[in-house]
């Protein structure tokens, strides 16, 4: 390893760039982004390039001469002419120049990383030339990683250095104030966008003096429906981070895998007539876990806000003062309709979509049905396979045509997902012949009928077991 990674501060210094094509272009970008002194030169350059140089750079059209690198700081070849650009690069390499000589390795004394920028955060990742592609997808990785607003968390961080110079007197004593700090729901806070309620955080942070907050936060975070490829960043993130989570039967294997192993795990269940945790103690649950100082996950199937009861945890977090998040997720509707090939719209079937639950209240369910049976509407029934008689009924009595295709989709977007057709009259009988299994969502409406044309997702089905701990509520 020859390369010693450093940041160079290049504001005012004379940077060359010879090439005026797309590539030049890139690069004239990220230097004029560090603040340089821009002279490019090339006989033609792109509309871009003409364009910056009206304001930012200097321009001489015409080809390379060596007299073009008097008083360079630093070099980049970037011509499609692989002899000029080897004689820029040994030249400034003779007059001990910093040069870069593009897709050339062996004629450049520093190479340029991939970057992962949130300024003033910048991540550089490089494979010392051996492999930029790897370089690039690595960077990606980290782009996935990274939360958008960890630039402005790094600058309100440096806006208060003289406060938490001045409140504490060595250095050890910052070091571990700011490691508590940014651990805490400071950090989380700027991300959420609620820079003023961060500020105040920190404030208070200083004038108790210690970085740690004695209250904690929760995270209500949607898992999706199974897949774990279909969580979003945020989530994945507020996962690795908990100190404990609690978690129901509707967030799949594979995902809870993905938390932080050495987060506390709290298991509350909900099952159809055994609710592992009644809902009021799950709310008292979160509210004591954060009053502890604990960062709780709460993690919930599909998204927490579409029959998820979500509401009702965070308004009790709102009560007691609790600081929360909500991320939310893929709901089961938009991930099995996908996985199963069913456009929950299309313009030749349905103009309006509805999401109802089928859950069965002494067994009766309680819905509009005149306003279900809607023509030119997809119905989407959650937790409908009890209710399914009901529904098949109801829907029929109220005007919708016994034969209205329809689909159960069982354990959608995993590996053990199966998609039964057939159709409104039929439902009852489908459910008791194919044996499906909670969860499993319905769909019923023309649109069921695309599926045969659209159909993309064929799992193979790797377990016999379910990929949720336990049966769903019907
Ligand atoms: C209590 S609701 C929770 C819904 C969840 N909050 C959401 O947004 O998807 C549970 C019902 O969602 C549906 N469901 C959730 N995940 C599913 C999956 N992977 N496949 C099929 N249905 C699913 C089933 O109808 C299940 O009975």
């Amino acid at each position: 390893m020859h390369h010693y990674p450093t940041f160079i501060n290049l504001k005012d210094k004379v940077c060359v760039v010879i090439g005026g094509g797309l590539v030049a272009e890139r690069k004239v970008k990220a230097l004029l982004k560090a603040e340089a002194n821009v002279v490019v030169v090339a006989p033609e350059i792109t509309e871009r390039l003409q364009t910056l140089t009206q304001k930012h750079i200097a321009y001489e059209a015409r080809e390379y001469a060596e007299t073009d690198l008097a008083g360079a700081f630093l070099v980049i070849a970037a011509t499609d002419n692989k002899d000029i650009n080897r004689q820029v690069g040994e030249y400034a390499d003779s007059q001990n120049m910093l040069v870069n000589v593009v897709d050339n390795p062996d004629l450049c004394n520093f190479i340029v990383p991939s970057i992962v920028d949130r300024s003033p955060v910048r991540i550089a990742v490089s494979t010392g030339g051996a492999s930029p592609v790897l370089a690039r997808q690595l960077r990606m990785k980290l782009e996935t990683m990274v939360p958008a607003s960890c630039g402005e968390l790094a600058a309100i961080t440096e806006e208060y250095r003289n406060k938490v110079k001045a409140r504490f007197a060595t250095g050890n004593e910052r070091k571990t104030f700011w490691e508590s700090a940014l651990k805490g729901p400071f950090a989380e806070l700027v991300y959420a966008g609620q820079v003023q309620d961060a500020r105040r955080h920190l404030d208070k942070l200083l004038e108790s003096g210690s970085g740690k907050s004695e209250m904690g936060e929760v995270y209500l975070v949607g898992a999706g429906p199974g897949d774990p490829d279909l969580l979003t960043f945020k989530a994945v993130r507020l996962m690795q981070q908990a100190d404990v989570m609690v978690y129901d039967r509707l967030v799949s294997k594979t995902i809870l895998d993905m938390a932080n192993r050495q987060a506390e795990r709290i298991y509350v269940g909900k099952e159809k007539a055994n609710h592992a945790v009644p809902q009021d103690r799950i709310n008292d649950l979160l509210v004591e876990l954060a009053k502890q100082g604990k960062r709780v996950l709460r993690l919930k199937g599909g998204d927490p806000f579409i029959f998820g009861r979500g509401g009702e945890e965070i308004e009790t977090l709102a009560e007691e003062g609790v600081p929360f998040q909500v991320v939310p997720a893929v709901t089961a509707a938009s991930g099995c309709s996908s996985y199963a090939g069913i456009p929950l719209t299309h313009r030749d079937y349905a103009q309006s979509v509805c999401f109802a639950t089928g859950h069965l209240k002494d067994g009766t369910i309680n819905l509009n049905w005149e306003h279900l049976t809607q023509e030119n509407q997809t119905v989407v029934f959650y937790m409908g396979l009890t209710g399914i008689k009901v529904i098949s009924q109801e829907l029929q009595e109220h005007g919708m045509s016994p034969d209205m295709p329809a689909a159960l989709i069982e354990q959608g977007t995993t590996r053990n997902q199966r998609v039964h057709i057939g159709t409104l009259a039929t439902l009852p009988e489908l459910v008791e012949t194919s044996g499906v299994r909670a969860p499993t969502l319905t769909i019923i409406g023309n649109v069921v009928k695309l599926h045969d044309k659209l159909h993309w997702y064929e799992p193979e089905r790797h377990v016999a077991a379910s990929e949720f701990s336990k049966n769903d509520p019907k």
